[in-house]
């Protein structure tokens, strides 16, 4: 983290998960667990379907209510797709974009992502824009050049204006929903690696200003360890968002590392 010149944040990542009912349960019982101390944005990404749920059931506490996905087009014949304007005008300020679950079941790919990120940045949004590698991509030690060519091709059109209000999550495919971490090291690597990328297209007081976080199996044991890394500036948390007293514990993780 660096609190001194980018945001630091907590977000959740609910997938598919929680009916309305159950968001509401969620939210009464983590209400009383949130820490006092802002040292970090904390955001949950629910279903488009239980966002008004969400917001209502968060509303005055700190947490914020993002969305999952949305369409690149501004509005049209698209059946089941949900536009940015849309997200914007019900009060939504962070949306995933390029998860890698979209990817693979949903055909998006690093263009549509970079066409997301537009939409997204038009409508005054704040884009999470996911990238991560395969295992076996791993494996062939090609990481760092697929790793700058997800994100150039992600951001490619963008001011340095508008590369500054987009938040990065490097989510290493082989760690999501598997319990396996990427060791902090490694993740520390590759969101340096991914902030040179940046600084090279752009500038380094672009690239110092944006938010990088990390995803992939983050939790409430090994949450600080990589907190405390130098360019990951918060996390994309799964498995552990679902849990009102991990969530609440992960969005106090900050203040506690920044307080050594
Ligand atoms: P996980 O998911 O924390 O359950 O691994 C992270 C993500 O997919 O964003």
């Amino acid at each position: 983290m660096n609190r001194k010149y980018r945001k630091t944040i907590i977000a959740g990542n609910w997938k598919m998960n929680k009916t309305a009912t159950e968001t509401a349960q969620f939210a009464e019982a983590i209400k009383p667990l949130l820490p006092k101390t802002r040292a970090c944005e904390a955001v949950i990404c629910v279903p488009a379907l239980n966002i008004a749920a969400a917001q209502k059931a968060l509303k005055g506490s700190r947490i914020q209510v993002g969305a999952e996905t949305l369409h690149e087009a501004a509005s049209g014949a698209f059946t089941g797709e949900m536009a940015a304007g849309m997200l914007a005008d019900i009060g939504v300020k962070y949306v995933i974009i390029g998860h890698s679950e979209r990817r693979q079941y949903y055909n998006e790919t690093d263009f549509t992502v970079n066409q997301k990120i537009r939409a997204a940045l038009d409508a005054h949004l704040t884009p999470i824009v996911c990238v991560g590698e395969s295992l076996q991509q791993r494996e062939l030690g090609v990481e760092q050049e697929l790793l700058a060519y997800q994100v150039m091709t992600a951001v490619s059109g963008l001011s340095a204006a508008e590369m500054k209000r987009v938040v990065i999550a490097y989510e290493p495919i082989w760690a999501i929903g598997t319990g396996k971490t990427a060791t902090a090291e490694q993740a520390q690597e590759i969101c340096a690696h991914i902030r040179a990328c940046i600084r090279k297209k752009y500038d380094a007081r672009t690239a110092r200003a944006v938010s990088i976080l990390y995803g992939g199996s983050m939790n409430t044991g090994n949450a600080a360890e990589l907190l405390g890394m130098p360019d990951i500036d918060g996390g994309l948390i799964g498995g552990a968002s679902l849990k009102p007293a991990d969530f609440a514990k992960l969005i106090e993780c900050p203040a506690q590392v920044e307080n050594g």
